[in-house]
């Protein structure tokens, strides 16, 4: 039967991609001509979703953007063998967006059915896991630290050192929590991985289990990824069925449960600690560090706390080495990051790149430029506490070093563009609302400085003693990032503080007056 593959991922879905699904299975049925309706995750070229492919005998072709009403124009123009039509885009792989990318952690999505045990295993599935199985904790643990792998979540602390801690504090029960809250602006490659390919976030938390003596392992999810929670349910099912989870790990008498608990949606249930209280059933509350999680985590007990992406890289390292995964990047920044392309860019997507590629290559080698044709004036790389990056700093290659010495951050690789018609004081303004509403409340200099932030930009914005009050932002800017809890109040002033200093026309200053250090 030929093999027709609809994406089931929430951004696909959300460009009706389940009524192309009921229409191309309703066709077939119609016509006599029987297909096997896949539902794959998606390939990340989100401005061609609902994107279909078939399998052919040349390979998988692919035809895009489809909605319902062509169906029957496909099954007309021959497209269950390749057929020529309109929205025929050729073998999907060839796509140059596609083409020039390096997947190693996206390497299944889009090409298997994501709850699929038969189809993970003929992707290279479980091979990690096979070998982490004939390996002592601190071997694991000793691989992960040679990958060079650092946390995708934002801090990028190297995973291997935060594992060997939790391995190294003895205790009872130990924990593996995935934090799956994808607060970030601009970012989705988690919700991807989780909807495309649960099980490789599966295998990566069963090998953090192994390394690190814990027995138990939930991924915090946050609400508004309903698909993915079903999607990771009915993998985490298929795994237990298959013997991939469970009290005894392919025969070996060794044990690692999986749960998915729902966040109740709040970006700083992100933080890890405040994370912990959620999972604990209390309202999301930054805790004092120390302890540390690995230390004193879930319930008191040492805790590897990853991200998504953290994890979903582990299979990789056990499974092609340490040496092959750190082969990839650049300085003390190894492997590859899933970056997000978002905002006012032609092609949106997924492209997953070794790091080193620069700003503007991802704007316009991938994301085709704006939509809107007019000139990209600024980007936010990092999600809503990420700087603005003015024009001249296009160059700058995603490295965490290069990053930091332009007071900029990673962070999970989401790339939000602008065009020329963006105001920046505005969008300072909303940072400090943003933290503002989202503030836990803990520590003074964030949830009363980002309040008082909002009043002195909106006088600024106002020329009220418009020169007074920039130093008087700056000063409060200073006090947050020294003296916050945590780097959502910490780090809210990287926004502010970019834009002022490189958009000082937009808050009516004169743009040759002197730019301050962010810090
Ligand atoms: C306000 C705030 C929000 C955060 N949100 C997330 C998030 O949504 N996902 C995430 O993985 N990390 C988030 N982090 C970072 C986590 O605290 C933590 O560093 C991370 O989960 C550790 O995993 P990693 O080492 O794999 O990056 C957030 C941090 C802060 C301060
Ligand atoms: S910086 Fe803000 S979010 Fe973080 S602990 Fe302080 S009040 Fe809470």
């Amino acid at each position: 039967m030929i093999r027709v593959y609809v994406p089931r991922d929430s951004g696909a879905l959300s460009v009706g991609a389940e009524a192309v699904a009921i229409a191309v299975a309703t066709e077939a049925v119609t016509r006599g001509q029987p297909v096997d309706v896949v539902r794959n995750g998606s390939r990340g070229l989100y401005w061609l979703e609902p994107l279909v492919e078939v399998e052919t005998a040349a390979g998988r072709v692919g035809y895009g953007p489809v909605s319902a009403a062509d169906v029957s124009g496909l099954f007309d123009a021959g497209f269950l063998t390749g057929g020529k039509h309109r929205l025929a885009l050729g073998p999907v792989e060839k796509i140059p967006y596609f083409e020039r990318q390096e997947r190693l952690t996206f390497a299944r999505v889009g090409i298997t059915d994501p709850v699929s045990i038969a189809d993970y295993e003929k992707y290279q599935g479980f091979r990690g896991l096979r070998n982490a199985l004939n390996l002592t904790g601190a071997a694991v643990v000793d691989q992960v630290t040679q990958s060079g792998l650092r946390g995708r979540g934002g801090a990028a602390f190297p995973t291997g050192i935060k594992w060997k801690t939790v391995l190294n504090t003895q205790a009872v029960q130990k924990y593996v929590v995935c934090n799956a809250d994808e607060g970030d602006s601009g970012t989705f490659s988690d919700r991807m991985v989780m909807e495309g390919d649960p099980l490789v976030l599966i295998e990566g938390m069963t090998i953090a289990g192994l390394a690190v003596g814990a027995t138990q392992g939930y991924i915090y999810l946050r609400s508004e990824y309903p698909h993915a929670a079903r999607t990771l349910d009915e993998a985490i099912r298929n795994a237990y069925a298959a013997g991939y989870l469970g009290n005894d790990i392919l025969g070996s008498k060794r044990r690692f449960d999986l749960e998915v608990r729902i966040g109740a949606g709040a970006y700083i249930c992100g933080e890890e600690t405040a994370m912990l209280e959620s999972l604990e059933g209390r309202r999301g509350m930054v805790r004092y560090k120390p302890p540390l999680p690995a230390i004193q985590g879930l319930f008191g007990q040492p805790t590897v706390i990853n991200n998504v992406i953290s994890l979903a890289s582990v299979p990789i390292v056990l499974d092609g080495g340490a040496d092959y995964y750190k082969d990839y990047g650049v300085g003390r920044s190894r492997g590859t990051l899933p970056i997000q392309l978002a905002g006012n860019l032609k092609h949106g997507g997924l492209v997953e790149k070794a790091f080193g590629v620069t700003v503007r290559q991802l704007l316009y080698d991938f994301g085709g430029g704006s939509l809107t044709g007019r000139p990209i004036r600024a980007v936010q790389i990092g999600g809503p506490l990420g700087a603005y990056l003015p024009e001249s700093q296009f160059d700058t290659p995603l490295d965490y070093e290069a990053f930091i010495a332009i007071d900029a951050m990673v962070g999970h690789g989401g790339v939000v563009a602008f065009d020329d018609t963006v105001d920046m004081a505005r969008m300072a303004r909303w940072a400090m609302e943003f933290c503002a509403i989202e503030s836990c409340g803990k520590c003074t200099p964030c949830r009363i400085g980002s309040t008082r932030g909002v009043e002195v930009i909106d006088r600024i914005i106002a020329n009220r003693d418009r020169a007074a009050n920039t130093e008087l932002l700056r000063d409060l800017c200073d006090t947050m990032v020294a003296g916050s809890l945590c780097a959502l109040g910490g780090m809210a002033p990287f926004p502010v503080l970019s834009a002022l200093n490189h958009f000082p026309e937009d808050f009516g200053l004169h743009a040759a007056e002197p730019v301050a250090a962010v810090r």
